[in-house]
Order: C-alpha cells, then structure tokens, then sequence
C-alpha cells in the first residue's frame, strides 16, 4: 500500500509484544522484495524472477475507527480521509468487510525505495484485517484486497510486488500466469544499497509506455530482459550465483538502455562491482529506490563502498527451497 513521503530510512524495531486475540484483533506479515531480472519486462506479458525478503512489515489490527499508522515512516491515514494511502485502506476494508478497525504497520523496510514497500504494508494489514474479522477468508480474497490497494497507487501493477510480498520465497511471475515457486539450490545473500532517491513505480511504466511508442526496439530489449528472467532462474535452481551476478550487470545495462537508471543507481553498481561483486543491477521501477548486489563472501566490502559513497545498504537473504511439486500457478490479480 502507501507511499508515504516521509522516508525514514531506518527501521523501527518491531515491538515484540505478546498479540491479543479474540473477535476485532488480528496481525499480519507482508514481504519487502527483490527483482532479480525481469522488471518493467513483467508489466508487458515477459516473466520476471522475484525473491520476498525476510524482512518486511508486520501490522496489528484492533477495534478502531478505520485509522492506520506506520510510525517508521512518519505515516497516519484514516479510511475515507481522501489521501491515496487512506484509499487504498478503503479498498483493503472494502474488499474485506472489515471494518471498524484500527491498525498499527511496523515497517523494517524503507517506503519508496524500490523493494515493495507498498505491496508488503497491504499484504500485512489485509491479512491483519482477516484475521480480526475472525472469518474464514483464504487467501485469494487477501490478494484481491492487496491488488485493490496496490492499484490505488501504481495505476495497473503487475502483481509481481504483491505476489513476492505474499509467498517470501523466490518466484517466476507472468501476468496472466502469476506467481510459480522456484527452487533454490543454495542461499543467496542480497546486498541491497539505497539510492536515496524515492522511486515513483507508476511514472517509470508510463515512460516506459511511451518509449514503446517512439523506439520499435524497446519490444526487443524488453524481451530480452524477459529471457533473462529465465537465465536467472536457471543459475538460481542450479546454485550458480556468478552467473546470475553476470545476468544481473546484464540487466541492469538493458535498463539502463530504457532510461531506468540514474546517476546514483549506477554509481551503487559501479561501487558493488568494485568492491568485488559478481555483479549489480537496479531493482523494481528504477529513477531512484534501490540496486542489488551479488557478492558471496564480500559483502561487507560492497556496504562499506556503498557507505563511503555516501548510501545506505543491508543485506537480505534468500533462503534454499526445494524444487517445488508441480502445481497450478496462483494468480495474484483478481
Ligand atoms: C515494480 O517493483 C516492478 C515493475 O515491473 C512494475 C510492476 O511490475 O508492476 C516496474
């Protein structure tokens, strides 16, 4: 959901209180997340590789008046109040038929920084809301009340944020398709450094929409940073993180190519890559929020770099999982 201004950068610590149950009290969790390869690709029918991160944003709900703050973000809204973010709560309580709530968002990410700050806030409050209803309301219910809110503020999004912010886990996403786990044959530590500047998800797909119009060939880049989703999902499964480090420079070129990049995210690539990354690309919209670096054993090296460089950075981690037993795709979009 929101995409609050106030861009605290640091996160507040989660308050480990014990959670009170019973009928108008429930909590949720929702994911920030990466793109490996495939963004702005996945909004024109190409797949996209995601990975959710552990960390994200926890949300309480108690009986209340429709209200929602995020402290670590400086951010208060009210259903109904007009504001985009109180919207989206309208879409979420809507979609639901939870109202009378009241929620509090404990944010570990940062807002507009490019790792689906939004699609996590609505994934935890929508599944904090079903929660409270103490009503059965499984899962596809969560992800069209998650899309509604997410609409509010990306105009027509993927769903690729919402999915990853759902599942925790990496993942190939095809509108249409939606999201199909994808094994992970060895952890992955993800350096992600911050640019500093807010991303705006909704004027990056336009621009890109309207580059379509004028440079036939940007079809063909967008399809190549499509097939490269499905590189990448290959090294993932095969344990290979120096290809996927070259898959990502390759990435991260090809965006660039669209006029994704900026100033500050190609100097988070050009510092990861000299400090001994295999290789560094932007992730989500680009313009501003955030690149990921790939740089087994030196990572410390990649934040220091980034910190002497002036930018803030951490590190997510990307879990081994199984190959997954086929099953159905899960549509995240309504
Ligand atoms: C944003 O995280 C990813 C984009 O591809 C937009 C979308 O898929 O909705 C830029």
């Amino acid at each position: 959901m929101p995409a609050p201004r106030a861009g605290a950068r640091a996160a507040l610590p989660i308050v480990d209180e014990q959670p009170r149950v019973g009928p108008g009290f429930g909590r949720g969790f929702g994911h920030g997340k990466v793109i490996l390869a495939g963004e702005h690709a996945v909004v024109h029918g190409y797949p996209a590789l995601a990975a959710g991160i552990s960390v994200g944003i926890a949300a309480a709900a108690r009986p209340g008046h429709g209200r929602l703050s995020v402290p670590a973000w400086s951010l208060e809204a009210a259903a109904g109040d007009g504001s985009a973010v109180g919207r989206a709560l309208d879409a979420i309580v809507a979609r639901l038929d939870a109202g009378g709530l009241d929620f509090v968002g404990e944010a570990r990410i940062p807002a507009r920084a490019g790792i689906g700050s939004s699609a996590a806030l609505a994934v935890a409050v929508a599944r904090a809301a079903a929660a409270a209803t103490g009503r059965s309301i499984g899962d596809a219910a969560v992800a069209a009340a998650v899309a509604d809110a997410e609409a509010v503020f990306h105009g027509t999004p993927s769903g690729i944020d919402a999915a990853a912010a759902a599942t925790g886990a990496v993942g190939r996403f095809r509108r249409g398709e939606g999201w199909r786990p994808v094994a992970v044959r060895r952890s992955i530590t993800i350096c992600v450094g911050l640019s500093g500047r807010e991303r705006d998800t909704a004027a990056q797909v336009a621009a890109v929409a309207r580059l379509r119009e004028r440079l036939p060939a940007t079809d063909r880049i967008l399809g190549l940073i499509g097939e490269l989703a499905g590189d990448a999902e290959r090294a993932v499964a095969g344990g290979d993180i120096e290809g996927l480090g070259r898959i990502f420079d390759a990435a991260h070129g090809l965006l660039a190519a669209l006029r994704l990049s900026s100033p500050e995210l190609d100097a988070l690539c050009h510092g990861a890559r000299a400090a001994g990354a295999a290789g560094a690309k932007l992730t989500g919209a680009g313009g501003g929020g955030a690149a990921i670096a790939l740089a087994p054993g030196r990572e410390d090296d990649v934040l220091a770099r980034w910190r002497s460089d002036g930018f803030e950075g951490f590190l997510a981690e990307i879990a081994t999982t199984p190959a997954p037993t086929p099953t159905p795709a899960t549509e995240a979009q309504p």
